[in-house]
């Protein structure tokens, strides 16, 4: 029996994958989901979405997918971590990730392939073409470059291709030196952590998913302040801590997280 079986749970609550289903909406988290949402559904070009590790970007861009299963009108391409070698193999990518072949190896090839592709798409078939691209603090210098030319591709009404990239805040320095490609950002949204009561939320919010039946609890209010405290309300954290806390609670055979174990399981962590 696993440990959340023995607290009476059907699923694990505090998992760390990006899981749509277990995405506490906080007013922040929504906020930018809604814009996101708006800016892709009226082609406004490039998003940007910047937040620290663990701030729940990744788990907010599946969230953004699941908004638009089922619309074939929308398109979305990802690409999870762009840690290309060179600028070509970067554009080399994109082309199979569209599904064009470019007739020559040469760069200017590849790009004239994609827009043709993005024209054909967002202007024959009328579909809106979204490139999601996760872990953006890895896009190097050319590599903005090349998004940047992407961002060109447009009708008289809206760009072809929407960007939508999602970075820790040290992209943020380095694309406004980028001045033409800064411009061209109209969603530029910040996740910061969760307040104290938002953190309480979050933590209701998943067990209740994972199936904690009504009127019960799992942490006091004391253990909760706590982990707020330990965690800063940054969600990567309050998972991890709250999932050492519980198990440590069940090998004990106790039904509730409290301050005392909440101490233990602290002075755990920092050794
Ligand atoms: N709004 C949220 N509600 C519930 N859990 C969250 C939320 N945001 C993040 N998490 C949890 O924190 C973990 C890290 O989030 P992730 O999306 O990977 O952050 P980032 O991509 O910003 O590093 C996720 O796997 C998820 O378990
Ligand atoms: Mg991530």
């Amino acid at each position: 029996m696993s440990y959340y079986e023995a607290l009476g749970l059907v699923k694990e609550p505090f998992s760390t994958s990006p899981d749509p289903e277990f995405f506490y909406r906080s007013s922040e988290h929504n906020t930018a989901l809604q814009r996101l949402e708006i800016a892709v559904r009226l082609r406004r070009g490039l998003s940007l979405i910047l937040g620290d590790i663990g701030t729940g970007k990744t788990t907010l861009s599946r969230t953004l997918l699941q908004t638009f299963n089922g619309e074939d009108n929308f398109v979305f391409k990802l690409v999870l971590d762009p840690a290309y070698k060179s600028e070509f193999q970067f554009l080399a990518a994109l082309t199979k990730m569209f599904g064009v072949n470019p007739n020559f190896r040469s760069t200017l090839d590849y790009k004239e392939a994609i827009e043709k592709y993005l024209f054909r798409m967002g202007v024959d078939e009328n579909k809106t073409i979204i490139l999601l691209i996760d872990e953006g603090q890895k896009l190097s210098h050319p590599f903005l470059e090349i998004l940047r030319t992407l961002l060109n591709y447009e009708t008289n009404e809206y760009k072809l291709l929407q960007l939508v990239v999602l970075a820790q805040m040290e992209l943020l320095p380095r694309i406004k030196r980028i001045k033409n490609f800064y411009d061209r950002v109209t969603l530029k949204y910040i996740i910061n952590p969760l307040d104290e009561m938002e953190t309480r939320e979050m933590i209701k919010f998943r067990l209740h998913k994972s199936g904690l039946g009504p009127g019960r609890e799992l942490f006091t209010p004391g253990a909760i302040k706590m982990i707020y405290e330990q965690t800063l309300g940054y969600p990567r954290r309050i998972a991890v801590l709250s999932h050492n806390a519980l198990e440590y609670a069940v090998m004990r055979d106790k039904q509730i997280v409290d301050e005392a174990i909440m101490r233990s399981v602290i002075s755990q962590e920092v050794k």
